[in-house]
């Protein structure tokens, strides 16, 4: 019996497996922007599985009692709620740290209007989702921080419909990331759902921003999805009196190439306009600015003038609520600390957090580093791992490639060298290049030698990047070993803009207990002595264009183990967990009211 049953369970989670891999997200990139969406978002149902027992029983079958003697071992109803976009740890004490599976239903009512198709559009699911409709498996994504689809046309009734979703935040070890990360690893469906409603032939993406190298020449294409591909195409800017017209060819393509003077979007005027993309069948609306970035040798060029990015780290979470950000409130909580620190660029460590994060960074006039997980140990050279790289690089930048406020895609963050790492990177960088020319394409280092006070950044990778970023702790991992001024540097090349990425050290806000230059007292005396030693040490370092400390506030990790001091947060934020400023924070704030951001 136990082997009879235990065959049909095997059976049954291999066949959820192989679903996993076959009906993979659809790639036709969707844009939801100003698209006729209905929320899904709110209490939607759930049943918590440690076990797993819910891919045997078969939970998204909803099977109910039909004789006496019938008994059905789950049941959504009389269970839990979750509110939907959310993360599930922080919603239920018995999910504080769950890294499981937790089966989410939602119903909707569906009324068919003619001849549209429709859609199902997930802004982020952490970490695999397998998606049923109405009982049967539509589709499956892997990945935590991009948006996905599935088309349910034909597959959607009319009348009461079911959306059940299994959701698993278990730490893969060929994941992106892998199995270890210095963040916390919120699970569940963490940002909007939406049913996204179009004609049967709508624009399916479209890429509307200047051409490389140039501050008046839009660039860019529009694209069909549907059977009637061949269609006039017009592109209007009504403030700039732009009525751009051509055709799609028979895929549906049309390339788009006009000039126009633009008010370039800078963080002094972080100007966007109305656009409005126009088919025969389809009609969509985005508010998009117009900037060049560039480099030329050692200088990081915006609209063609040199630029300092005074940048800050920021994790997708709002410490305020100890939970996973998502919403535009979050956002601005987070980036008005930002903008008051002097800052005007945000690194998103270490993933593409949600689109609220984006667009209002944008209409604050601040710049953003754009990065896919792809973290510390990956596991490169294992099946699979490279497409999973590929697929999340291409949902990073189909999503935010319209965003003139993203400046670099980040492709990696503290791998360790190795050829199966480097061979994968260059793929990598040549596919995200191909995809978008128009930005500055990087991946983030910390394998740079310290000797005698001798710093050297040789890793040839960087030869495959537009700038040079690495991550230092000198004065916190990394004891100096001479003063912070005299610190000699030599670069793998002299001709690229060199980008601090992250440096800094912990401290508790307020902690005046034990010695203060000794770090262990956590004490903000600590912090406040390195960011001066690295200020100061950033006066010597040649080509330097850019510096992001680690972080803008405390966020949670639960390696952080210290039970006084840490409590499961990682303490290197300038602003504690309840948005207090360190004595770190002011020392980072004068230096950067001395940069000019233009120079
Ligand atoms: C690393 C890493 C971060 C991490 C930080 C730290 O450099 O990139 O993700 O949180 O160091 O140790 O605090």
């Amino acid at each position: 019996m136990i082997a009879k049953s235990f065959l049909i369970r095997v059976l049954l989670v291999c066949s959820i497996i192989s679903g996993f891999n076959s009906l993979k997200a659809q790639n036709a990139m969707i844009n939801i922007t100003a698209r006729h969406c209905t929320s899904l978002d709110g209490k939607w149902q759930i049943i918590i599985d440690p076990t797993g027992a819910g891919d045997w029983r078969q939970v998204w079958q909803e099977r109910k009692p039909e004789k006496k003697t019938d008994f059905i071992e789950y049941s959504f109803d009389g269970g839990p709620v979750l509110n939907v976009p959310g993360d599930f740890n922080t919603q239920m004490t018995e999910l504080k740290y769950y890294e499981g599976t937790v089966w989410y239903k939602k119903s909707f009512n569906f009324k068919s209007t003619g001849n549209k198709r429709l859609f199902l559009h997930f802004g982020a699911v952490n970490y695999l989702a397998s998606v049923y409709l109405n009982g049967n498996l539509i589709g499956t994504h892997e990945g935590g921080f991009t948006p996905f689809h599935f088309e349910i046309t034909g597959i959607v009734k009319s009348g009461v419909n079911t959306v059940i979703v299994r959701v698993n935040n278990q730490r893969q070890k060929d994941g992106i990331p892998g199995l270890g990360y210095d963040w916390f690893n919120y699970g569940g469906i963490t940002r909007d759902v939406n049913l996204v409603e179009t004609n049967s032939t709508f624009i399916s993406d479209y890429f509307i921003q200047l051409g490389k190298h140039s501050l008046k020449e839009v660039n860019g294409r529009v694209k069909l999805d549907g059977m009637n591909l061949s269609q006039n195409i017009t592109i209007r800017i009504p403030e700039l009196k732009v009525d751009y017209k051509t055709r799609s060819d028979g895929e549906g393509l049309s390339e788009i190439k006009f000039d126009s003077y633009f008010k370039l979007w800078s963080p002094e005027n972080p100007k966007l306009y109305r656009v409005i993309i126009q088919s025969e069948t389809d009609t969509i609306y985005d508010e998009i600015g117009f900037r060049s970035i560039s480099t030329q040798g050692p200088k990081i060029l915006l609209n063609g003038k040199q630029i300092f990015l005074k940048g800050i780290n920021i994790h997708e979470e709002n410490p305020l609520k100890a939970a996973r950000a998502y919403s535009a409130s979050d956002a601005l909580t987070l980036l008005k600390w930002a903008k008051e620190l002097g800052c005007n660029m945000v690194r998103l460590a270490h993933y593409p957090h949600n689109e609220n994060m984006i667009k209002s960074a944008e209409k604050l006039g601040i710049m953003v580093w754009d990065e896919i997980p792809v973290y510390q140990q990956i596991e490169f050279s294992a099946p699979g791992v490279s497409e999973k790289m590929d697929l999340m690089m291409r949902e990073m930048v189909s999503r935010d490639k319209n965003r003139c406020g993203v400046i670099i895609w980040s492709l990696s963050n503290e791998t360790n060298s190795s050829p199966e790492r480097d061979k994968a990177l260059i793929n990598l960088t040549d596919k995200c290049r191909k995809l978008d020319s128009t930005r500055l394409v990087t991946s983030v280092i910390n394998d740079e030698s310290y000797d005698n006070n001798f710093v050297n950044v040789w890793d040839t990778l960087y030869r495959h990047f537009d700038i040079i970023s690495f991550n230092e702790y000198l004065g916190w991992y990394v004891p100096w070993q001479g003063k912070s001024t005299d610190v000699k540097w030599k670069f793998i090349s002299d001709n690229k803009p060199v980008v601090i990425t992250e440096f800094g050290g912990e401290a508790v806000f307020g902690n005046n207990i034990g010695p203060k230059d000794e770090a262990s007292s956590w004490r903000e005396e600590y912090q406040e002595q390195i960011y001066k030693d690295q200020v100061a040490m950033f006066r010597t370092i040649p080509n330097l264009s850019g510096v992001f400390p680690w972080l803008l506030a405390d966020y949670r990790s639960s390696g952080r183990m210290h039970p006084v001091y840490q409590k499961g947060w990682n303490r290197k934020g300038l602003l504690s967990d309840k948005g207090e400023k360190k004595k770190a924070w002011y020392i980072l704030k004068s230096y950067y009211d001395t940069i000019n951001n233009i120079y």
